[in-house]
């Protein structure tokens, strides 16, 4: 009886630990992908609306090339879209929300599956017909976090049609884990460099290197697989188990909070006042 009790408690305390972390995880990616938008919209939405096209190079060398409508309206609808789902991809996964705004949640739901859909087909034209940094493997890797991406859309719509709410709850988070891919890459290697003090393991002219690899497999493929950890310490009746998915989880915590705010003072500041 008494080690039930024991047990129970150690049981309910792991479970608070993880609650705990996985609140922290998401207020820090919240912030972080916030100024992330607010960069995009900064950057490619204000000069867009003032027809100053040739500020989208100022951090991406295709994003404006003269007398390509077509890649250049990809281009165009891939940041509109980019915004809007950074904005939008949280809100979709606060209880409170959810909970208190049901048709907001299903208008900005279908938003963000149709954004998720918009994102990786233009995104792939890019890659493939415009080319992108990071040669062949860079176009590689981001196609992967595509096929992801478009993967966690369609099981997370077909198990809300089903009413299959638990499952699809479950697909959501993967799908929101897979549209932070570009971000989680983007805090991920100013993470490495600021640590290194330098391109450690890559080649900053050709955007290539083991480094980068390391850091797309990091940033486009985990985050998806590492859900999977964070559901079972959910289930498990193992405290040990939560206990360890929770330090992991504040770690990562650590290691976002610091790469989000090199990734704003080194690289979104700069490029919203070049
Ligand atoms: C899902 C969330 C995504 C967001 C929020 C996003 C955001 C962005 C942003 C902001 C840029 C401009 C570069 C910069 O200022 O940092 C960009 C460029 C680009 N994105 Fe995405 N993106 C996403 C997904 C994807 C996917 C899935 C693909 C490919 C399949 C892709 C392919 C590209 C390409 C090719 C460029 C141009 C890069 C260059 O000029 O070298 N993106 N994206």
């Amino acid at each position: 009886m008494e080690s039930s009790t024991i047990s129970n408690k150690a049981h309910s305390k792991a479970s608070k630990l993880l609650r705990i972390s996985v609140i922290s995880w998401f207020v820090v990616v919240v912030i972080g992908q916030f100024i992330f938008a607010l960069y995009i919209m900064g950057l490619y939405g204000v000069s867009g609306l003032a027809g100053d096209f040739e500020r989208w190079n100022t951090a991406s060398p295709h994003g404006y090339v003269v007398n390509d409508v077509w890649g250049n309206i990809f281009f165009g609808i891939h940041m509109a879209m980019a915004a809007i789902i950074t904005i939008g991809g949280p809100l979709q996964l606060m209880k409170k929300i959810r909970a208190r705004f049901p048709r907001f949640h299903r208008f900005n739901g279908r938003v963000y599956i149709s954004g998720a859909f918009l994102i990786s087909l233009a995104g792939l034209c890019l890659a493939w017909v415009r080319g992108m940094v990071g040669g062949l493997t860079g176009a590689l890797f981001i196609s992967a976090n595509a096929v992801f991406i478009l993967g966690c859309a369609f099981f997370t719509i077909k198990y809300a049609l089903a009413r299959k709410l638990d499952v699809h709850r479950r697909w959501a988070i993967r799908l929101f884990l897979a549209m932070s891919g570009v971000w989680f890459f983007r805090v991920f290697l100013m993470l490495w460099l600021a640590l290194w003090q330098g391109p450690v393991g890559l080649d900053i002219d050709s955007f290539e290197g083991p480094a980068l690899n390391m850091l797309y497999t990091f940033s486009y493929i985990c985050p998806v697989l590492f859900a999977g950890l964070y559901f079972n310490a959910k289930k498990t009746k193992l405290p040990i188990r939560k206990i360890a998915v929770s330090v992991f989880l504040f770690f990562l915590t650590m290691c976002i909070a610091v790469g989000s705010a090199v990734a704003t003072m080194g690289m979104w500041i700069p490029g919203l006042k070049a």
